[in-house]
């Protein structure tokens, strides 16, 4: 049927290839600033809720989906879903799903991890020496303004869009195992190694680093911040549609993503304990190592209280490389190529695995080679990218973010979900999910992968669709009775489809200027 016959050179390549799938720049940059924004450590409970009921057999779904695909010569999504019901000739439409989605998200993803291989270099090079908090802030406005030339390079951040995306693209034309496979190897042990020293130093930071007169400066008050737990959260939909969306994005599900990578496992090979095995390593990464970072070293430098004003998304390139600056140049410059090539590693290894799905497409259906496929994803992630790199600022990257890397993947997986359990089967699909499994998976998850998650998802697609103004659900059921009707948040589904409010939106979720 297919020429591919590439496959996975080893367990732990695999592992680490999976889990470079699922550690992105999610878990270091998305992670904190959800948690932030949706209450602190009350965030945790519905985002743990979410990771066991829906993201974990979301997991085994698309894992045992993908292997089952590979065992018929398919690795991309529409030909995986049309082999699991023969029936219906729809489904190879709805699994196109599963590969533009990864280049539409593949297109801005690049943008971001660009930033982080450009900062790697000015780290070393000692750019930001001796610069104020508001100059490195401004380095970072400069940057993504592109023709400005603050740092001597005119366009420079094309430049490295360019070069981020062709590196991908290189990689990729190696092959799983030339390619992927040794990114995965190299770029993961490095980024848990400079992960948990910067963990460390921003754990034990303390008050160490109190500017005079500052009160609540102290790494501890911001870990505590993150950790506290609120239980009356709970009670809030909008932390729920929160942690679940954050679910999605950070374990890669609903993309398409994981069952390519998934089809080049053989067929007997374990998927329930690998799947479980990324799953909590990213989980890992995000939880422990993404929170004891960004968070607790800006709350040691600059305080509690700024840091819950002021957090946001780019903090990471807005800051820290001032609070690096405090411990002298040669300690920033190495702080600063741990913590940008943290991220960059945590980024490519997360587009390359979004680059495969094209790749197993136009290899399987078309015959094409590995490197025309790997050339043709980079062009069409080019030209779907540059835009987000001119337009940054008009909110074309929000509009990606938000069509490509949050609403597709909850229809996806709810689409995948109803494939699997309902009309596939379950009986059928617990035994794809067993077969060979080097553990027990326990017997309730049956009822928790037919009933429970298409229910959640459902109902998450549901209040995403109609989130109320604010977040705030009791006004709006309040508002049908008293006349005042449902009031739609700027950011729900249906505002969002007749464009209310939209650049307000944008401005909230994705504006890099709110930093000073
Ligand atoms: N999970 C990645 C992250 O946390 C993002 C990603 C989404 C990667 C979808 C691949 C596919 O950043
Ligand atoms: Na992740």
């Amino acid at each position: 049927m297919s020429a591919n016959k590439e496959s996975w050179g080893s367990r732990i390549g695999l592992i680490l290839a999976m889990a470079g799938n699922a550690v992105g720049l999610g878990n270091f940059l998305r992670f904190p600033m959800q948690a932030i924004q949706n209450g602190g450590g009350a965030f945790l409970i519905p985002y743990l809720v979410c990771f066991l009921i829906m993201g974990i057999p979301l997991l085994w779904i698309e894992w045992s989906m993908g292997r089952f695909g590979g065992r018929f010569g398919h690795h991309s999504t529409p030909f995986i879903v049309q082999e699991m019901d023969k029936k219906r000739k729809y489904w190879k439409y709805i699994g196109t799903f599963g590969i533009f989605t990864n280049i539409a998200v593949a297109a801005y993803y690049c943008y971001i991890e660009s930033w982080t291989l450009s900062y790697v270099f000015h780290s070393l090079f000692g750019t930001f020496d001796g610069k104020s908090q508001s100059e490195v802030a401004q380095f970072f406005t400069d940057y993504i303004n592109v023709s400005t030339t603050t740092s001597g390079i005119p366009y420079e951040a094309v430049v490295f869009y360019l070069i981020c995306v062709s590196l991908n693209t290189y990689i990729l034309s190696r092959g799983l195992q030339g390619g992927v496979e040794v990114a995965a190897k190299i770029g993961m042990p490095l980024l848990i190694l400079f992960g948990i020293i910067l963990a460390i130093r921003g754990i034990t930071l303390g008050t160490s680093g109190a500017p005079e007169g500052c009160t609540d400066c102290d790494s501890f008050l911001g870990m505590n911040y993150l950790w506290e737990p609120k239980f009356d959260s709970l009670a809030n939909p909008k932390v729920w549609l929160a942690a679940a969306g954050q679910i999605f994005f950070t374990l890669s599900v609903g993309m398409g993503t994981i069952h390519c990578y998934a089809s080049y496992v053989r067929s007997k090979e374990d998927v329930a304990l690998n799947a479980m095995s990324a799953g909590w390593m990213n989980g890992f990464v995000e939880i422990v190592l993404g929170a004891s970072i960004v968070i607790p070293i800006a709350a040691g430098y600059l305080g509690l209280a700024w840091v819950k004003e002021k957090a946001g998304f780019s903090m990471a390139f807005q800051t820290m490389p001032y609070l690096f600056e405090q411990w002298g140049t040669f300690f920033s410059a190495l702080a600063g190529m741990m913590w940008f090539g943290l991220l960059f590693f945590a980024g490519i290894t997360s587009s390359l695995a979004m680059g495969t799905p094209w790749m197993g497409f136009m290899q399987d259906e078309f015959g094409w080679k590995r490197e025309k496929a790997a050339w043709s994803f980079g062009l069409f992630t080019t030209v779907l990218g540059l835009p987000t790199v001119f337009f940054y600022n008009e909110g074309v990257f929000g509009e990606y973010d938000y069509w490509a890397g949050t609403v597709s993947l909850v229809v996806f997986a709810m689409a995948e979900v109803i494939l699997f359990s309902w009309i596939f089967g379950l009986e059928k699909g617990w035994h794809e999910i067993t077969m060979g499994a080097d553990i027990q998976v326990p017997e309730f998850y049956r009822f928790i992968i037919k009933y429970i998650t298409p229910m959640l998802l459902l109902v998450v697609f549901i209040a995403s669709f109609c989130s109320p103004a604010g977040g705030d659900w009791g006004a709006a059921f309040a508002g049908l009775f008293n006349g005042q009707g449902w009031n739609l948040d700027n950011g729900s589904i249906i505002a969002q489809i007749m464009h209310k409010g939209l650049n307000e939106q944008i401005a909230n979720t994705t504006d890099p200027a709110t930093i000073a």
